[in-house]
């Protein structure tokens, strides 16, 4: 068994994470590991044609498929990987274990968004007691504001859940709390190049606009909880399974691996 790596994050990198409530680690991936994983975008047709739509509420609609075990792509060895599961393990202060993963894709020219929300919103549905969850973003290309990149208001997690209700297909947090939280709180555009990544907190305040560009915008989400936040139910996402640690040369050795159907796809009306 592959031990998690320890020490990938500095002191300041794991503080600056409890203060804003997301940390960003440019270049995390090499050129090879964002090219064994955009190859498996590219190779692996089910992750689109099991992609489903989700309304905005406004009649636009954003792409997603989902997965609760990660599997044996790349995808799933970075998701397993020692680097990434240390780095984890360190901002979380506890065994981790992968919650989900998701493909969120906006087609070229779409309109569609995903509204103001914390994770744990959804989360906290699922009998997950505390927000010790996190989800690292991996950009599959490069997001900006064009093209619908990920926005945050910094430190917004210290505000706690905030009630959600439904908004379309999607769960959105209280506007007028929104407004009140936005007026006091940095918004941060997530601006990125494949091979960074970016580590958020699930109580963090996040939303992401359409894309007005003429490419697609493709961003990897791995999702993980703590070994002692097993959910009190069984739901549509994992309880507690310990990861099978990779070498975080994995990613590049498992690059001709296509999972196909053979992933564990969570099922339309009940996805994320
Ligand atoms: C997005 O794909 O822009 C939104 C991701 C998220 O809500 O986690
Ligand atoms: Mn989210």
């Amino acid at each position: 068994m592959t031990p998690i790596a320890s020490d990938v994050l500095s002191e300041i990198d794991v503080d600056a994470f409890h203060r804003d409530g997301f940390l960003v680690r440019r270049g995390f991936l090499s050129a090879e590991q964002v090219a064994a994983l955009v190859g498996t975008l590219e190779r692996d047709a089910a992750l689109h044609e099991r992609a489903m739509p989700r309304l905005d509420g406004d009649g636009g609609a954003v792409e997603l498929s989902v997965w609760n075990e990660p599997g044996d792509d790349s995808f799933g060895a970075l998701a397993r990987s020692d680097r990434l599961v240390g780095a984890v393990t360190q901002l979380l202060g506890d065994e981790v274990y992968h919650y989900h993963s998701k493909l969120n894709s906006k087609r070229p020219r779409s309109a569609g968004m995903w509204v103001w929300h914390q994770d744990y919103g959804y989360w906290y549905e699922n009998g997950c007691l505390t927000p010790d969850m996190l989800t690292v973003a991996v950009p599959l290309s490069p997001m900006s504001r064009d093209n619908g990149c990920l926005e945050l208001l910094r430190g917004s997690h210290r505000c706690g859940r905030v009630d959600h209700a439904r908004v379309g297909d999607q769960h959105g947090a209280d506007p007028e709390r929104v407004a009140e939280i936005e007026a006091r709180f940095e918004k941060v555009a997530f601006e990125s190049e494949p091979g960074d990544v970016m580590f958020f907190h699930c109580n963090v305040l996040h939303t992401s606009a359409g894309n007005d560009t003429d490419r697609s915008r493709e961003l990897l989400l791995v999702a993980y909880n703590t070994k002692s936040n097993d959910p009190t139910r069984p739901h549509h996402h994992a309880a507690y399974t310990p990861i099978d640690v990779l070498p975080d040369s994995d990613i590049m050795a498992r690059s001709g691996v296509v999972m196909g159907e053979r992933r564990t796809f969570v099922p339309r009306r009940s996805a994320r």
